[in-house]
């Protein structure tokens, strides 16, 4: 089986109340963490790749990982850009074999995000590729660029048809509350449900996108607090916030942070212990298992994916 996109894959989480999730990878052990998990809960998957991982790894490295995953599993597999910040980058990931980019113009004005966006969808179409965009702004950090809570604006669900028909992109990632990284929320965590039902009536049976969906799973974090780090603050966003929006519109949730707080606290743990092993097998071992086994956890009781490839 190929690469495929994300099309199929929406049409069925939509009608079917559950959300698919697009796990962030930049290396061999994580990926096969990821998909030995889906493996064995049957799900289908979004790999994607941020420009710091195509940075870090070589684009070509991470597809012909993922090539290897789709060989081994049998897994409906779509290969994604995450946070395309150009036109050019976006190109380039599809010259590079992606079957799916997303070109985030959301710090540029309405107009201009309306126009690049547009120009990504004309040639991502003409391949086969699907394309994803974003309006709003979620706070945190992706690829070095900081973006502060000043500067973090909830999506305008009065611009979401515009932006949709004027771009003819595939699917929408959109603001509600969630922001990138580790620290989501200094009090009581507060998604806004109201902004992404008003967003549903707009635009219906559409797939939309959160970002910066990892919960930070306390016992991770505990981990590495016990063994050496200092994560003191570290809050995500609850599971059951984002189960009820995978059975709303919300086809694609985006965890990155997740996977790095399992991998560390194996690494973590594992060095605590075995302060004489110096063999990379054996700590980047159980940070794959550890992954496996938080991967298999999302798939069954966050997303509602099993069982669906
Ligand atoms: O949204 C950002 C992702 O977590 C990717 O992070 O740019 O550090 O690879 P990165
Ligand atoms: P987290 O930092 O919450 O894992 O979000 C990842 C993300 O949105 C990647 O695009
Ligand atoms: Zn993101």
């Amino acid at each position: 089986m190929p690469l495929v996109t994300s099309k199929e894959m929406f049409e069925k989480a939509y009608e079917g109340h559950y959300a698919i999730g697009a796990f962030n990878v930049n290396n061999m052990e994580i990926i096969q963490g990821i998909v030995e998990a889906a493996k064995i809960e049957r799900a289908p998957l979004i790999l994607q790749v941020s420009s710091g991982a195509r940075k870090y790894a070589n684009p070509i490295y991470l597809r012909k990982l993922v090539e290897a995953a789709i060989e081994d599993s049998g897994l409906p597999i779509c290969l994604h850009l995450d946070h395309g910040d150009s036109y050019e980058l976006c190109v380039q990931s599809i010259k590079d074999g992606f079957t799916s980019v997303m070109i985030d113009a959301s710090h540029h004005s309405l107009k201009d995000n309306i126009a690049i966006t547009r120009e990504v969808v004309k040639y991502a179409h003409d391949h086969g590729v699907v394309v994803e965009a974003e309006l709003g702004r979620l706070e945190g950090v992706e690829d070095d660029i900081k973006v502060s809570a000043e500067e973090s604006s909830y999506t305008d669900p009065d611009q979401v048809e515009e932006f949709v028909t004027k771009t003819g992109v595939d699917s929408l990632a959109i603001a509600i509350g969630t922001s990138h990284g580790a620290f989501k929320f200094k009090g009581e965590p507060k998604l806004r449900f109201d902004i992404l039902e008003e967003v549903e009536k707009r635009l219906p049976k559409f797939p939309i996108v959160l970002h910066g969906a990892s919960s930070v799973i306390p016992e991770y974090v505990n981990i590495i607090n016990q063994n050496g780090g200092c994560m003191s603050g570290a809050k995500g966003v609850p599971e059951d916030m984002l189960r009820k929006a995978a059975s709303m519109s919300v086809c694609k949730i985006n965890i990155d942070s997740d996977l790095r707080l399992a991998c560390t606290a194996a690494i973590r743990k594992h060095h605590a212990e075995n302060p004489a092993h110096f063999d990379p097998r054996q700590y980047l071992g159980p940070a794959r298992t550890l992954i496996t086994e938080l991967v298999r956890h999302k798939l069954v009781h966050v997303l509602g994916c099993n069982g669906k490839a």
